[in-house]
Protein backbone atom coordinates (compact mmCIF):
# COMPACT_ATOMS: atom_id res chain seq x y z
CA UNK A 1 0.00 0.00 0.00
CA UNK A 2 0.96 3.43 -0.88
CA UNK A 3 -1.39 6.03 -0.83
CA UNK A 4 -3.98 6.38 2.18
CA UNK A 5 -6.61 9.06 2.37
CA UNK A 6 -8.47 10.82 5.50
CA UNK A 7 -10.88 13.38 5.69
CA UNK A 8 -13.19 14.45 8.60
CA UNK A 9 -17.13 14.80 8.41
CA UNK A 10 -20.11 16.34 10.56
CA UNK A 11 -19.81 19.34 12.98
CA UNK A 12 -16.42 19.86 14.33
CA UNK A 13 -14.87 19.67 17.13
CA UNK A 14 -11.78 20.39 19.24
CA UNK A 15 -9.43 16.96 18.51
CA UNK A 16 -10.05 16.73 15.01
CA UNK A 17 -6.60 17.88 14.46
CA UNK A 18 -5.30 15.73 17.20
CA UNK A 19 -6.34 12.90 15.28
CA UNK A 20 -5.12 14.00 12.21
CA UNK A 21 -1.84 14.40 13.59
CA UNK A 22 -2.13 11.04 14.74
CA UNK A 23 -3.00 9.79 11.13
CA UNK A 24 -0.26 11.48 9.56
CA UNK A 25 2.64 10.41 12.01
CA UNK A 26 1.53 6.63 11.60
CA UNK A 27 1.16 7.32 7.90
CA UNK A 28 5.08 8.83 7.84
CA UNK A 29 6.27 5.76 9.78
CA UNK A 30 4.83 3.27 7.93
CA UNK A 31 5.78 4.79 4.40
CA UNK A 32 2.05 5.65 3.50
CA UNK A 33 1.67 9.29 1.46
CA UNK A 34 -1.33 10.80 3.30
CA UNK A 35 -3.91 12.69 1.05
CA UNK A 36 -6.34 14.87 3.13
CA UNK A 37 -9.60 15.47 1.56
CA UNK A 38 -10.78 18.69 1.89
CA UNK A 39 -14.41 19.52 3.84
CA UNK A 40 -15.67 15.96 4.51
CA UNK A 41 -17.39 13.55 1.84
CA UNK A 42 -18.13 16.68 -0.79
CA UNK A 43 -14.51 17.17 -1.08
CA UNK A 44 -13.93 13.45 -2.08
CA UNK A 45 -16.87 13.12 -4.64
CA UNK A 46 -15.62 16.81 -5.83
CA UNK A 47 -12.43 15.38 -6.40
CA UNK A 48 -10.43 18.56 -3.70
CA UNK A 49 -7.50 16.82 -1.78
CA UNK A 50 -3.97 18.20 -0.48
CA UNK A 51 -1.11 15.98 0.16
CA UNK A 52 -0.95 16.06 4.10
CA UNK A 53 2.14 15.97 6.34
CA UNK A 54 2.27 15.87 10.06
CA UNK A 55 4.08 19.03 10.12
CA UNK A 56 1.65 21.53 8.54
CA UNK A 57 -0.83 19.59 11.63
CA UNK A 58 -0.92 21.60 15.14
CA UNK A 59 -2.96 19.04 17.57
CA UNK A 60 -3.47 21.94 20.25
CA UNK A 61 -5.46 23.55 17.47
CA UNK A 62 -9.45 23.45 17.90
CA UNK A 63 -11.92 22.71 14.64
CA UNK A 64 -10.01 21.06 11.34
CA UNK A 65 -7.33 21.78 9.29
CA UNK A 66 -8.85 19.76 6.35
CA UNK A 67 -12.59 21.27 7.27
CA UNK A 68 -15.89 19.49 7.18
CA UNK A 69 -19.29 19.55 5.77
CA UNK A 70 -22.36 17.28 6.90
CA UNK A 71 -22.66 15.72 3.81
CA UNK A 72 -24.98 12.40 3.02
CA UNK A 73 -22.76 11.11 -0.08
CA UNK A 74 -26.10 8.87 -0.03
CA UNK A 75 -28.21 12.27 -1.28
CA UNK A 76 -25.86 13.18 -3.97
CA UNK A 77 -26.28 11.74 -7.32
CA UNK A 78 -23.48 9.55 -8.70
CA UNK A 79 -21.82 10.89 -5.57
CA UNK A 80 -20.13 7.49 -4.20
CA UNK A 81 -19.16 6.36 -7.91
CA UNK A 82 -17.75 9.76 -8.21
CA UNK A 83 -15.88 9.03 -4.66
CA UNK A 84 -14.69 5.71 -6.14
CA UNK A 85 -13.30 6.93 -9.24
CA UNK A 86 -11.42 9.75 -7.64
CA UNK A 87 -10.00 7.07 -5.28
CA UNK A 88 -8.72 5.10 -7.87
CA UNK A 89 -7.51 7.99 -9.77
CA UNK A 90 -5.50 8.69 -7.15
CA UNK A 91 -4.68 5.58 -6.94
CA UNK A 92 -5.60 5.69 -2.94
CA UNK A 93 -5.99 2.22 -1.68
CA UNK A 94 -7.20 2.90 1.64
CA UNK A 95 -9.48 5.38 3.62
CA UNK A 96 -10.05 6.68 7.08
CA UNK A 97 -12.95 8.62 7.90
CA UNK A 98 -12.83 10.89 10.99
CA UNK A 99 -16.49 11.43 12.01
CA UNK A 100 -20.17 10.52 13.94
CA UNK A 101 -22.44 7.30 13.01
CA UNK A 102 -23.52 9.53 9.90
CA UNK A 103 -20.09 9.46 8.60
CA UNK A 104 -19.24 5.95 9.60
CA UNK A 105 -22.16 4.71 7.70
CA UNK A 106 -21.81 6.66 4.80
CA UNK A 107 -17.71 5.58 4.97
CA UNK A 108 -18.52 1.58 5.40
CA UNK A 109 -20.02 1.74 1.86
CA UNK A 110 -16.25 2.85 0.84
CA UNK A 111 -15.09 -1.44 2.38
CA UNK A 112 -16.12 -2.93 -0.58
CA UNK A 113 -13.14 -1.74 -2.88
CA UNK A 114 -11.01 0.12 -0.56
CA UNK A 115 -9.59 -0.96 3.66
CA UNK A 116 -11.24 1.35 5.46
CA UNK A 117 -10.86 2.84 8.85
CA UNK A 118 -12.75 4.95 11.29
CA UNK A 119 -12.12 7.26 14.43
CA UNK A 120 -15.47 8.41 15.89
CA UNK A 121 -15.61 12.08 17.26
CA UNK A 122 -18.72 14.03 18.47
CA UNK A 123 -19.04 16.32 21.32
CA UNK A 124 -22.53 14.67 21.89
CA UNK A 125 -20.89 11.60 22.83
CA UNK A 126 -23.45 9.38 21.31
CA UNK A 127 -21.63 6.79 18.91
CA UNK A 128 -20.67 3.97 20.82
CA UNK A 129 -22.65 1.39 23.66
CA UNK A 130 -23.35 1.44 27.44
CA UNK A 131 -22.29 -2.14 29.33
CA UNK A 132 -24.87 -4.49 29.53
CA UNK A 133 -27.96 -3.62 31.74
CA UNK A 134 -28.46 -4.70 34.85
CA UNK A 135 -26.39 -4.29 38.03
CA UNK A 136 -23.65 -2.18 38.62
CA UNK A 137 -22.36 -0.25 35.56
CA UNK A 138 -19.28 -1.73 34.53
CA UNK A 139 -16.95 0.88 33.03
CA UNK A 140 -14.59 -1.00 31.20
CA UNK A 141 -17.48 -2.42 29.66
CA UNK A 142 -18.47 0.31 27.82
CA UNK A 143 -17.82 0.38 24.30
CA UNK A 144 -16.38 3.72 22.96
CA UNK A 145 -16.20 5.04 26.65
CA UNK A 146 -16.38 8.47 25.15
CA UNK A 147 -16.21 9.92 21.77
CA UNK A 148 -12.92 12.18 21.14
CA UNK A 149 -14.35 15.91 21.42
CA UNK A 150 -16.38 15.08 23.91
CA UNK A 151 -13.88 15.59 27.34
CA UNK A 152 -13.21 18.79 25.64
CA UNK A 153 -16.64 20.00 25.47
CA UNK A 154 -17.59 18.74 28.49
CA UNK A 155 -14.26 20.46 30.67
CA UNK A 156 -15.95 23.37 28.96
CA UNK A 157 -19.01 22.59 29.37
CA UNK A 158 -18.52 21.67 33.44
CA UNK A 159 -16.57 25.05 33.62
CA UNK A 160 -19.49 27.74 32.48
CA UNK A 161 -21.58 25.85 35.01
CA UNK A 162 -18.83 26.13 37.76
CA UNK A 163 -18.50 29.98 36.92
CA UNK A 164 -21.83 30.53 36.36
CA UNK A 165 -22.27 30.38 40.52
CA UNK A 166 -20.36 33.36 41.44
CA UNK A 167 -22.96 35.76 39.24
CA UNK A 168 -25.80 33.66 40.54
CA UNK A 169 -25.10 34.47 44.30
CA UNK A 170 -24.04 37.57 43.63
CA UNK A 171 -27.38 38.44 42.14
CA UNK A 172 -29.75 35.78 43.57
CA UNK A 173 -30.19 34.70 40.42
CA UNK A 174 -31.69 31.21 39.13
CA UNK A 175 -29.42 30.53 35.53
CA UNK A 176 -30.62 27.96 32.96
CA UNK A 177 -27.52 26.89 31.11
CA UNK A 178 -27.71 25.10 28.05
CA UNK A 179 -25.82 21.65 26.73
CA UNK A 180 -25.57 20.88 23.18
CA UNK A 181 -25.83 17.35 22.60
CA UNK A 182 -28.91 16.79 20.36
CA UNK A 183 -31.03 14.30 21.35
CA UNK A 184 -28.52 12.87 24.34
CA UNK A 185 -27.61 14.53 27.43
CA UNK A 186 -24.54 13.18 27.94
CA UNK A 187 -22.84 17.15 28.00
CA UNK A 188 -25.17 18.08 30.47
CA UNK A 189 -24.46 15.40 32.71
CA UNK A 190 -21.23 16.98 32.75
CA UNK A 191 -22.31 20.04 34.50
CA UNK A 192 -22.88 18.20 37.21
CA UNK A 193 -19.28 18.04 37.45
CA UNK A 194 -19.04 21.84 37.67
CA UNK A 195 -21.52 21.55 40.49
CA UNK A 196 -24.94 21.84 38.86
CA UNK A 197 -28.12 21.75 41.00
CA UNK A 198 -30.41 20.44 38.87
CA UNK A 199 -29.84 18.34 35.61
CA UNK A 200 -32.16 17.95 33.09
CA UNK A 201 -31.27 15.45 29.84
CA UNK A 202 -33.36 14.51 26.93
CA UNK A 203 -33.33 10.32 27.88
CA UNK A 204 -36.30 11.15 30.17
CA UNK A 205 -38.94 13.70 29.94
CA UNK A 206 -39.73 16.61 31.63
CA UNK A 207 -41.29 16.59 34.90
CA UNK A 208 -41.45 19.72 34.87
CA UNK A 209 -44.15 19.74 38.13
CA UNK A 210 -40.78 17.67 39.51
CA UNK A 211 -38.84 20.42 38.69
CA UNK A 212 -40.83 23.54 40.04
CA UNK A 213 -39.98 21.63 43.33
CA UNK A 214 -36.71 21.18 42.79
CA UNK A 215 -36.41 24.76 42.21
CA UNK A 216 -38.54 25.79 44.96
CA UNK A 217 -36.53 23.64 47.66
CA UNK A 218 -32.99 24.52 46.21
CA UNK A 219 -33.33 28.23 45.62
CA UNK A 220 -35.23 29.05 49.36
CA UNK A 221 -32.37 27.28 50.74
CA UNK A 222 -29.21 29.31 49.15
CA UNK A 223 -30.83 31.75 47.44
CA UNK A 224 -29.52 30.79 44.02
CA UNK A 225 -29.92 28.25 41.91
CA UNK A 226 -27.80 26.05 38.66
CA UNK A 227 -29.45 24.55 36.37
CA UNK A 228 -28.03 22.79 33.46
CA UNK A 229 -30.43 21.27 30.46
CA UNK A 230 -29.30 19.75 27.62
CA UNK A 231 -30.96 21.28 24.19
CA UNK A 232 -32.48 18.46 23.02
CA UNK A 233 -35.02 17.85 26.24
CA UNK A 234 -38.41 16.52 25.28
CA UNK A 235 -41.66 16.68 27.12
CA UNK A 236 -43.28 13.66 29.10
CA UNK A 237 -44.73 12.60 25.79
CA UNK A 238 -41.44 12.62 24.05
CA UNK A 239 -41.71 15.78 21.86
CA UNK A 240 -38.53 18.18 21.76
CA UNK A 241 -39.45 21.01 23.83
CA UNK A 242 -37.85 23.26 21.27
CA UNK A 243 -36.25 22.94 18.05
CA UNK A 244 -35.44 25.38 15.03
CA UNK A 245 -37.85 24.79 12.56
CA UNK A 246 -35.85 26.07 9.42
CA UNK A 247 -33.23 23.93 9.88
CA UNK A 248 -32.81 20.28 9.16
CA UNK A 249 -29.25 19.10 8.07
CA UNK A 250 -28.42 16.47 5.44
CA UNK A 251 -28.98 13.50 7.46
CA UNK A 252 -32.37 14.75 8.76
CA UNK A 253 -31.20 15.84 12.15
CA UNK A 254 -33.48 18.60 13.49
CA UNK A 255 -31.52 21.12 14.91
CA UNK A 256 -32.93 21.91 19.09
CA UNK A 257 -32.15 24.92 21.03
CA UNK A 258 -33.16 27.60 22.74
CA UNK A 259 -35.13 25.19 25.80
CA UNK A 260 -33.06 27.17 28.33
CA UNK A 261 -34.71 30.60 27.40
CA UNK A 262 -38.21 28.53 27.76
CA UNK A 263 -37.35 26.71 30.63
CA UNK A 264 -36.34 30.24 32.28
CA UNK A 265 -39.56 31.96 31.39
CA UNK A 266 -42.23 29.47 32.73
CA UNK A 267 -39.98 29.16 35.88
CA UNK A 268 -40.09 32.50 36.23
CA UNK A 269 -43.71 32.88 35.59
CA UNK A 270 -44.77 29.91 38.01
CA UNK A 271 -42.35 30.67 40.81
CA UNK A 272 -41.29 33.97 41.30
CA UNK A 273 -44.34 35.26 43.69
CA UNK A 274 -43.39 31.97 45.45
CA UNK A 275 -39.21 32.84 45.62
CA UNK A 276 -39.53 36.33 45.97
CA UNK A 277 -37.33 37.07 42.72
CA UNK A 278 -37.80 37.75 38.98
CA UNK A 279 -34.07 37.08 38.66
CA UNK A 280 -34.72 34.24 36.09
CA UNK A 281 -31.71 33.76 33.30
CA UNK A 282 -30.42 31.66 30.60
CA UNK A 283 -27.12 31.30 28.99
CA UNK A 284 -26.38 29.54 25.83
CA UNK A 285 -22.94 28.61 25.11
CA UNK A 286 -23.45 27.28 22.43
CA UNK A 287 -19.93 26.89 19.91
CA UNK A 288 -18.56 27.78 23.10
CA UNK A 289 -18.01 24.15 23.95
CA UNK A 290 -17.02 23.14 20.33
CA UNK A 291 -14.34 25.65 19.46
CA UNK A 292 -10.33 25.92 20.98
CA UNK A 293 -7.44 24.05 21.68
CA UNK A 294 -8.53 20.31 23.14
CA UNK A 295 -7.69 19.19 27.31
CA UNK A 296 -4.27 17.47 27.45
CA UNK A 297 -6.50 13.97 27.55
CA UNK A 298 -8.73 14.59 24.30
CA UNK A 299 -5.28 15.45 22.71
CA UNK A 300 -3.54 12.56 23.58
CA UNK A 301 -5.65 9.72 23.36
CA UNK A 302 -7.32 11.37 20.21
CA UNK A 303 -3.94 11.07 18.51
CA UNK A 304 -3.98 7.18 19.90
CA UNK A 305 -7.02 6.57 17.91
CA UNK A 306 -5.75 8.27 14.21
CA UNK A 307 -2.40 6.24 14.96
CA UNK A 308 -4.22 3.28 15.71
CA UNK A 309 -6.18 3.73 12.31
CA UNK A 310 -3.08 3.50 10.25
CA UNK A 311 -2.67 0.24 12.05
CA UNK A 312 -5.40 -1.23 10.89
CA UNK A 313 -5.19 -0.35 7.29
CA UNK A 314 -1.84 -1.89 7.41
CA UNK A 315 -3.17 -4.97 8.79
CA UNK A 316 -5.75 -4.80 5.64
CA UNK A 317 -8.68 -4.64 8.02
CA UNK A 318 -12.12 -3.21 6.79
CA UNK A 319 -14.64 -1.48 8.87
CA UNK A 320 -13.06 -1.59 12.34
CA UNK A 321 -13.32 1.71 14.01
CA UNK A 322 -10.52 3.02 16.47
CA UNK A 323 -12.57 3.65 19.54
CA UNK A 324 -11.75 4.17 23.52
CA UNK A 325 -12.00 1.66 26.28
CA UNK A 326 -11.79 1.95 29.83
CA UNK A 327 -8.91 -0.08 32.01
CA UNK A 328 -9.09 0.80 35.77
CA UNK A 329 -8.43 4.41 35.32
CA UNK A 330 -6.29 4.35 31.85
CA UNK A 331 -8.11 5.08 28.49
CA UNK A 332 -6.79 3.15 25.91
CA UNK A 333 -7.24 2.83 22.03
CA UNK A 334 -8.57 -0.27 20.70
CA UNK A 335 -10.09 -1.59 17.56
CA UNK A 336 -13.19 -3.03 17.24
CA UNK A 337 -15.06 -4.05 14.13
CA UNK A 338 -18.07 -1.42 13.53
CA UNK A 339 -20.69 -3.84 14.17
CA UNK A 340 -19.42 -4.31 17.57
CA UNK A 341 -19.79 -0.25 18.00
CA UNK A 342 -22.85 1.02 16.82
CA UNK A 343 -26.19 -0.57 17.66
CA UNK A 344 -28.75 -0.80 15.10
CA UNK A 345 -32.29 -0.79 15.23
CA UNK A 346 -34.43 -3.72 12.96
CA UNK A 347 -34.11 -1.12 10.10
CA UNK A 348 -30.72 -0.34 10.10
CA UNK A 349 -30.80 3.07 12.08
CA UNK A 350 -27.94 3.66 14.18
CA UNK A 351 -29.21 3.72 17.84
CA UNK A 352 -27.34 6.94 19.23
CA UNK A 353 -26.01 5.74 22.83
CA UNK A 354 -27.77 7.96 25.66
CA UNK A 355 -27.29 8.47 29.11
CA UNK A 356 -27.53 5.15 30.37
CA UNK A 357 -30.24 5.51 33.84
CA UNK A 358 -27.56 4.10 35.69
CA UNK A 359 -25.79 7.50 35.86
CA UNK A 360 -28.96 10.00 36.36
CA UNK A 361 -30.93 9.82 38.84
CA UNK A 362 -34.90 11.21 37.51
CA UNK A 363 -36.11 12.32 41.09
CA UNK A 364 -32.89 13.87 42.14
CA UNK A 365 -32.52 15.51 38.77
CA UNK A 366 -28.91 14.95 38.68
CA UNK A 367 -26.02 12.89 38.21
CA UNK A 368 -25.51 9.54 40.28
CA UNK A 369 -22.32 8.80 42.30
CA UNK A 370 -21.56 6.56 39.28
CA UNK A 371 -22.40 9.25 36.47
CA UNK A 372 -19.86 11.46 38.47
CA UNK A 373 -17.57 8.16 38.55
CA UNK A 374 -17.88 8.29 34.91
CA UNK A 375 -16.29 11.78 34.52
CA UNK A 376 -13.27 11.21 36.35
CA UNK A 377 -11.08 10.13 33.64
CA UNK A 378 -12.30 12.33 30.95
CA UNK A 379 -12.11 15.66 33.53
CA UNK A 380 -9.09 14.72 35.63
CA UNK A 381 -8.80 16.98 38.40
CA UNK A 382 -11.49 19.61 38.12
CA UNK A 383 -11.74 22.86 40.24
CA UNK A 384 -14.24 22.70 42.85
CA UNK A 385 -17.06 25.00 42.35
CA UNK A 386 -16.21 27.95 44.24
CA UNK A 387 -18.40 28.27 47.85
CA UNK A 388 -18.78 31.56 49.77
CA UNK A 389 -18.49 31.75 53.41
CA UNK A 390 -21.42 31.89 54.72
CA UNK A 391 -23.10 35.76 56.32
CA UNK A 392 -24.04 36.52 59.08
CA UNK A 393 -26.21 39.06 57.99
CA UNK A 394 -27.50 41.50 61.30
CA UNK A 395 -30.23 44.29 60.97
CA UNK A 396 -29.51 47.85 62.21
O1 LIG B 1 -23.65 17.02 16.58
C1 LIG B 1 -22.86 17.99 17.15
C2 LIG B 1 -23.63 19.25 17.40
O2 LIG B 1 -22.76 20.19 18.00
C3 LIG B 1 -24.89 19.09 18.25
O3 LIG B 1 -24.62 19.00 19.61
C4 LIG B 1 -25.63 20.31 17.83
O4 LIG B 1 -27.04 20.19 18.02
C5 LIG B 1 -25.33 20.41 16.38
O5 LIG B 1 -24.07 19.79 16.20
C6 LIG B 1 -25.20 21.82 15.87
O6 LIG B 1 -25.12 21.79 14.48
P1 LIG B 1 -24.30 22.87 13.63
O7 LIG B 1 -22.86 22.59 13.84
O8 LIG B 1 -24.69 22.57 12.22
O9 LIG B 1 -24.72 24.21 14.11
Amino acid sequence: MRRIGVLTGGGDTSSLNATLKGVALEAERQGFELLGFVEGWKGLYEGRYVKLRSDVIDERAGGTLLKTSRTDLRKVEGGFERSVENLKKLGVEALIAVGGDDTLTVGAAFAREFATAFVTKTIDNDVGRNPPEGGRFDFEGMINYFCPGFPTAAMRFASFVRDLRTTAYSHERVIVVEAMGRDMGWLALAGACGGADIVVIPEVGLNYERLKELVAEKFGKQRHLIIAVAEGIKDEEGRLLIQNPDYIDAFGHAQPGGCSELIAKRLKNDLSKKLGTTNFNHVIPSYLQRCGPPTEIDMRVSMELGRKAVEALKECKVNHVACTMRRGDEIVAELLPMDEVLQRDETGKVIPRGVDPRLYEPEAMNATAEGIEYFRPILGEMPRPFEYPKLEIQRV
